[in-house]
C-alpha cells in the first residue's frame, strides 16, 4: 500500500506538475488593464479647419509624397487642383542650391457614382541626392504652395532610420488625436508605413468621395513633407456594383500613386521598397494570393531578391493580420497565413505590421507550419526564425475600437489593448532596433509598449526578443 500510495502521489504530483505547465503554455502574454473613454468616435465636421481648403482659386490641395523609386532617391509627389486642370510641373531645389529643377507629371480625373474628382497630379521626381532636404513648389500664379522632405541616406546595412506606424486612421478627432501625437513624438519619424484603411469614405452613403478630399486635406500637415507608404486595406475597395461602382480600388488608385514598378511588379498593390537598411515589402490582403497568382508569383521572386547584407531589415506590410486575438476579424488572416507564412519563417521576415483590427496587439516570434492535415501540429510554437507580427490598426477611425478579446489570451499574443495610437520603429544598426507603441492618451514622448527586436538574420542563434517592459 506504501508503495502504491507513493506510486499514487508521485503520479499526482507529475499530473499536476503537467497541468501547472499547461496553463503556464496555454497562459498569454499581458491585456493591459489601461482603462480608457470608450466613445464611439465622430468625424471631424466636413467644415472642421483640419480639413480648411488652401486659399486661392484653384490653388493645390491634398498635397502628398512617398517613395518614387526603389531605394530612395525618387519622389512622387501628388496634389490635387479643385476646379482647372493649372500646372503638372514640381519645382524643386536642395536646400544648399540656387538651382531650381522641374520635373513634369501627368493629371487624373475620375467620376463614382454622383462624384466627379479634382484634376488629381502626380510627378515624379527622380535622380534626388541622399540625405538632403529639398524644397518642392506646386502650383501657378499666385497660388503656389511650397514644401520640403528630406531624402533618406544610402541603403546601408548599418543606417539608422525611424519609421513610424499608423494604420485605420480614417478622419474622427481620435484620427487628429493619432497623427498629432506622431507628429510631436520626440522619436521624430522619417517615413510613414501606413498599414491601410485610409478614409474610410465607403462608410457613407454612395461612398461619399468627399471624404477622400477632405482626408487628402487631413493628412497633407504630414504626408506632404514625409513620404507615407501605402499598403491597400478593405476600405480601399470601394466595390459597390448596386451602383455602377464595380471597379476595385477605383478612388485609391486615382489618388495614391506607389513605385510599383520599381519592383517589376504589375500593379499598385504590391510591391517593396529599400529605404536605408530595411527592406519593406507590400502585400495586398485584398487581391488574389492563392498559388500560381501574379501576386504568389511576384512574391517568391522577390523574397530571393533581399539581400541582408545591404538591408539587414526585412518588414512586411500588409492589412490583415495573420496572428490576432481579438474577436472581431478573428482568423481573417488565416488563408494568407496558410499560403505565405512558410516563406515568412524561410527567409527570417523581422517583423509584420498589419491593421484591420482597431485595436493594438504584439506577438510573440511565433510559427504555425508544421500542420498538414493528418499530423495534429496545429497548434503555433516559438519559432526564432518566425517575426514579430505587430497590429496597430488603432488609428481612431469612425467605427471606434474593437474591445472583445478571445480569452484566455493565447501564447502567441506577448501584449493587446484597444486604445488609439501609433508606432515608432528606430532602426539602430544592422542588429537592433526598438518598437515603440504609444496610446493617445499618454504624453508624447510615453510608450504604452516597446520591445526591441534582434535582426533575424544578423542574430539567428540568439534570443528572439526581449521586451523592454
Ligand atoms: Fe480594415
Amino acid at each position: 500500500m506504501e508503495v502504491s500510495w507513493g506510486c499514487t502521489r508521485f503520479v499526482l504530483v507529475l499530473a499536476v506538475g503537467f497541468i501547472f505547465s499547461v496553463a503556464q503554455v496555454c497562459n498569454g502574454g499581458r491585456t493591459s488593464s489601461f482603462v480608457r473613454n470608450d466613445d464611439l468616435s465622430l468625424d471631424m465636421p466636413i467644415d472642421s479647419d483640419v480639413f480648411r481648403v488652401p486659399p486661392g482659386y484653384n490653388a493645390p490641395q491634398q498635397v502628398h509624397i512617398t517613395q518614387g523609386d526603389h531605394v530612395g532617391k525618387g519622389v512622387i509627389v501628388s496634389w490635387i487642383t479643385p476646379d482647372e486642370r493649372g500646372s503638372n510641373t514640381v519645382l524643386y531645389w536642395a536646400e544648399s542650391s540656387e538651382l531650381k529643377n522641374w520635373a513634369d507629371g501627368f493629371v487624373l480625373t475620375y467620376k463614382y457614382f454622383n462624384y466627379t474628382s479634382g484634376y488629381i497630379h502626380h510627378c515624379t521626381i527622380t535622380d534626388l541626392e541622399f540625405d538632403t532636404k529639398y524644397y518642392y513648389e506646386v502650383g501657378i500664379g499666385n497660388t503656389t504652395r511650397q514644401f520640403w522632405f528630406r531624402t533618406p541616406p544610402e541603403v546601408g546595412p548599418d543606417v539608422p532610420y525611424t519609421f513610424g506606424l499608423i494604420g485605420d486612421l480614417g478622419q474622427t478627432h481620435d484620427s487628429n488625436r493619432t497623427l498629432t501625437h506622431y507628429e510631436l513624438n520626440p522619436a521624430k519619424g522619417q517615413t510613414l508605413l501606413f498599414v491601410g484603411d485610409l478614409s474610410y469614405a465607403d462608410d457613407y452613403p454612395f461612398h461619399d468621395n468627399t471624404r477622400w478630399d477632405t482626408w487628402g486635406r487631413f493628412i497633407e500637415r504630414n504626408a506632404a513633407y514625409q513620404p507615407w507608404i501605402w499598403t491597400a486595406g478593405n476600405h480601399e475597395i470601394d466595390f459597390a456594383p448596386q451602383f455602377g461602382e464595380a471597379i476595385p480600388f477605383k478612388p485609391y488608385t486615382y489618388r495614391f500613386h506607389v513605385p510599383y514598378k520599381a519592383s517589376e511588379s504589375t500593379t499598385p498593390f504590391w510591391y517593396s521598397i529599400k529605404r536605408a537598411s530595411a527592406y519593406i515589402i507590400i502585400m495586398s490582403s485584398y487581391s488574389a494570393y492563392g498559388k500560381y497568382t501574379p501576386q504568389y508569383k511576384w512574391l517568391k521572386d522577390e523574397f530571393t531578391k533581399v539581400n541582408r547584407t545591404e538591408t539587414p531589415w526585412l518588414i512586411v506590410l500588409m492589412h490583415c493580420p495573420f496572428y490576432n486575438s481579438y474577436a472581431h476579424h478573428y482568423m481573417e488572416g488565416e488563408t494568407m497565413r496558410v499560403m505565405y507564412e512558410p516563406w515568412f519563417v524561410e527567409y527570417k521576415v523581422d517583423v509584420v505590421f498589419a491593421g484591420h483590427v482597431h485595436a493594438y496587439e504584439r506577438s510573440e516570434r511565433i510559427s504555425n507550419i508544421a500542420y498538414n492535415i493528418t499530423n495534429a501540429l496545429c497548434t503555433p510554437i516559438s519559432n526564432p526564425s518566425a517575426p514579430v507580427y505587430i497590429t496597430i490598426g488603432d488609428g481612431g477611425n469612425l467605427e471606434g475600437l474593437v474591445t472583445e478579446m478571445t480569452e484566455p489570451q493565447p501564447s502567441y499574443s506577448a501584449f493587446r489593448e484597444a486604445s488609439f495610437g501609433h508606432g515608432i520603429l528606430e532602426i539602430k544598426n544592422r542588429t537592433h532596433a526598438y518598437f515603440g507603441w504609444h496610446r493617445n492618451q499618454d504624453g508624447y514622448a510615453v510608450e504604452a509598449d516597446s520591445v526591441w527586436l534582434l535582426n533575424r538574420y544578423w542574430n539567428s542563434l540568439e534570443e528572439s526578443s526581449a521586451a523592454a517592459l
